[in-house]
C-alpha cells in the first residue's frame, strides 16, 4: 500500500530542483479534503445542510457547505506559507495571503471548493476542484490578478476530490493522472489507480438534456448521433448525468465518455467556470489521453480575461470530443 504522501515524495525525488513546496501545497489540499469529507459524511446530523442565505458574485445561492468548504481550504492553504493567494468560485475577489499582503509564497491556487453543491441535500456525490500555478509577480511583492489570469496550459498541477461512495483524490502534475482512495479508518489516501487513461471504447454521454431546446444546433445533432444505432462505434451510447462535473467527469474517465455543458439561452457563455472548473478538468483530461474544448478551441489555450469567466465545455475521451467538435464546426447557428 502506498499513501499519497509517500507517492508525492517519491515523484518529487525525480526532480532534482524540487523544494518540497508543491508537496506541502498538495498536502494542505489533502488536509482540507479530509475535513470536508468528515463533515459531508455527517451532513444531516450536524447543521450543515441547506442554503446559507447568501449568494456568490455570480448570483448563485451559496449552500452552507459551499461556504464551509471554501473556508476550510482557504485556511489549510494559508497555513502552509507556500501559497501567495487564492481565487475561488465562492469569493468575490482574489484573496491575498500573508503579512502586508507581500507574501513569499510561490504558488497561487484557484478552486471550486464544492462542486455539484445542489446535490448535497439529497446525498449524491459532490467534489472539490483545484488548479495550481506559479505566480508571475515577483516573490515578496503583492500578488495581483495577472497571477490568476493565466492560460490553463501553464498549470503546474490540478486535480479534484470526489466525495462519493468512497472519497478519492485524483491529480496530475503533468506526468499522468493518479488516483488515491481515502481509507477513513487510517485517515490516509492510498494509491488505487496509477496512470489513469480514458478507455478506448466510448460508452457514455453526459449532458443536461432538459435544456435540449436551448442548445446550439451542433450539440443537438451530436446528441442525436449518440442515440443512433451503429455496431461499429457501439452506438447508441448510454446517457448519464449527475449534475456534478466532478462526478460526471470521474465516471467518464473510468468508463469512457464525454461531458458537455454548452452555451444555452440561460447561460449564453456556458455555465462552467473557466478557471475553477474547466482548466483543471481539461489538464486532467489531456493527461489521461482525452481532450477538452469549448466546442471550437482547446480549453487550455484560452487567455482568461476575468476571474469568474464562464465557458462552454466539452470534455472527455478524445474520439468523442472530436466528434462533438465536428458537429459544432458543421452546424454553426
Ligand atoms: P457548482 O455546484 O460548483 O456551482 O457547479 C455545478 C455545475 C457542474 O458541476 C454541473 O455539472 C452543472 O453545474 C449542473 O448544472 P445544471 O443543473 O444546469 O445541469
Ligand atoms: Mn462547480
Ligand atoms: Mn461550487
Amino acid at each position: 500500500m502506498k499513501t499519497l504522501g509517500e507517492f508525492i515524495i517519491e515523484k518529487q525525488s525525480e526532480f532534482p530542483h524540487a523544494t518540497g513546496e508543491l508537496t506541502a501545497l498538495i498536502s494542505a489540499i489533502k488536509l482540507g479534503a479530509k475535513v470536508i469529507n468528515r463533515d459531508i459524511n455527517k451532513a444531516g446530523l450536524i447543521d450543515i445542510l441547506g442554503e446559507n442565505g447568501s449568494a456568490n458574485i455570480q448570483g448563485e445561492k451559496q449552500m452552507k457547505l459551499d461556504v464551509f468548504a471554501n473556508e476550510t481550504l482557504k485556511n489549510a492553504l494559508e497555513a502552509r506559507g507556500v501559497v501567495a493567494g487564492i481565487a475561488s468560485e465562492e469569493e468575490n475577489n482574489l484573496v491575498i495571503f500573508g503579512k502586508d499582503r507581500a507574501t513569499e509564497g510561490k504558488y497561487v491556487v484557484l478552486m471550486d471548493p464544492l462542486d455539484g453543491s445542489s446535490n448535497i441535500d439529497v446525498n449524491v456525490s459532490v467534489g472539490t476542484i483545484f488548479s495550481i500555478y506559479h505566480r508571475i509577480t515577483k516573490i515578496g511583492s503583492p500578488i495581483s490578478e495577472q497571477d490568476f489570469l493565466q492560460p490553463g496550459y501553464k498549470q503546474v498541477a490540478a486535480g479534484y476530490i470526489i466525495y462519493g461512495s468512497s472519497t478519492m483524490l485524483v491529480y496530475t502534475t503533468g506526468c499522468g493522472v493518479h488516483a488515491f482512495t481515502y481509507d477513513p479508518s487510517l485517515g490516509v489516501f492510498c494509491l488505487s489507480h496509477e496512470n489513469v487513461r480514458f478507455p478506448k471504447q466510448a460508452t457514455t454521454y453526459s449532458i443536461n438534456e432538459g435544456y435540449y431546446s436551448k442548445f446550439p444546433t451542433g450539440v443537438k445533432k451530436y446528441i442525436k448521433y449518440c442515440q443512433e444505432n451503429d455496431d461499429k462505434t457501439h452506438r447508441p451510447y448510454t446517457s448519464r448525468y449527475i449534475g456534478s462535473l466532478v462526478s460526471d467527469f470521474h465516471r467518464n474517465l473510468l468508463k469512457g465518455g464525454i461531458y458537455i455543458y454548452p452555451n444555452t439561452a440561460q447561460y449564453p457563455k456556458g455555465k462552467i467556470r473557466l478557471l475553477y472548473e474547466a482548466n483543471p478538468m481539461a489538464f486532467l483530461a489531456e493527461q489521461a489521453g482525452g481532450k477538452a474544448t469549448n466546442g471550437y478551441q482547446r480549453i487550455l489555450d484560452i487567455e482568461p480575461e476575468q476571474l469568474h469567466q464562464r465557458t462552454p465545455f466539452f470534455v472527455g475521451m478524445k474520439s468523442m470530443v472530436d466528434d462533438a467538435d465536428r458537429f459544432m464546426a458543421e452546424y454553426k447557428d
